[in-house]
């Protein structure tokens, strides 16, 4: 199994990539994998416990996106998230992460205004977030923003496809099939300077093309394996978040069942005089 940091890390017994030596991930790491022939992981953290857990099991990447919106505050979508809500979840992801490459989302009207506001929207989250790279959604119409990002240095990741944060426009959560506007798209976002470029719920065959039409790095979410990299929102995966069920979504796991059954346990030993028992007590 090839790694963003192969080098740089003990491979374990059964195989896997946790990392024993910290050498953090880098983005000239991101440019180089495709080259190398690995694949890119990336999951959202929102938090300093869950940033810790992704980032001991060796994904590479970590975005604090602002899908917060919906599984961390309960919204039916990102857009009322704001950059301050962004800073400071991307302040403890920051907490938690030793390795991974943390990216920090660009929410809903901190960007779109002029390139002059995306700049100190993108500068906020890396000086006071601590983010080392920004993401912002959008393909031509965004391009001057990440123009002005990526001049300044700042890297960016950008976001093609379905764009959450254009879900009134595009009247829901709906596969994008326009291969046109969609390498065009990814075109400009390359030739304005990102680094990576995610490509969400778009057919397989149109992400293989769009990632044959650019140098940089893609990342899939409900866009096929044909991508360089693929990422999902970390409470989908791990079974914790039922409003949406996307089918592009695997569930390696069903902790918000594992933590309905503990609480009901909990409930049930207290109701009952069963905990706290001698050993968890003091004399
Ligand atoms: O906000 C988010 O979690 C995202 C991913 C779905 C790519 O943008």
């Amino acid at each position: 199994m090839s790694t963003l940091s192969q080098p740089h890390l003990t491979m374990n017994g059964n195989g896997s990539n946790r990392s024993t030596e910290r050498r953090p991930v880098t983005v000239p790491d991101f440019l180089s994998a495709r080259a190398r022939g690995v694949k890119l992981t990336m999951l959202t953290a929102y938090d300093a416990t869950l940033a810790r857990l992704l980032d001991t099991a060796g994904v590479d990447g970590l975005l604090v996106g602002d899908s917060l919106g919906m599984v961390v505050q309960g919204q039916p979508d990102s857009l009322a998230v704001t950059l301050e809500e962004m800073i400071y979840h991307t302040r403890l992801v920051m907490r938690g992460c030793r390795r991974a490459l943390v990216v920090a989302d660009l929410p809903f009207m901190s960007y779109q205004i002029s390139p002059q506001q995306a700049l100190e929207s993108a500068g906020r989250l890396i000086k006071e977030g601590g983010a080392h790279a920004v993401k912002l959604e959008g393909g031509i119409r965004s391009a001057a923003a990440v123009e002005a990002i990526t001049r300044a240095d700042i890297p960016l990741m950008g976001h093609i496809g379905l764009t959450p944060q254009s879900v009134r426009r595009l009247g829901g959560f709906k596969v994008q099939r326009d291969a046109s506007r969609l390498l065009d798209d990814a075109r400009a976002i390359e030739a304005a300077g990102a680094f990576a470029l995610v490509i969400e719920c778009v057919p397989a065959d149109l992400a293989a093309r769009i990632t044959e039409a650019v140098q940089i790095p893609t990342i899939g979410i409900g866009a096929g394996p044909h991508c360089d990299g693929q990422i999902l929102v970390t409470h989908d995966l791990l079974g914790l978040f039922d409003n949406l069920r996307p089918r592009f979504v695997r569930r390696y796991a069903e902790l918000g069942q594992a933590i309905q059954q503990a609480i009901e346990d909990y409930c049930q030993e207290v109701r009952e005089g069963v905990f706290p028992g001698p050993e968890h007590s003091f004399r």
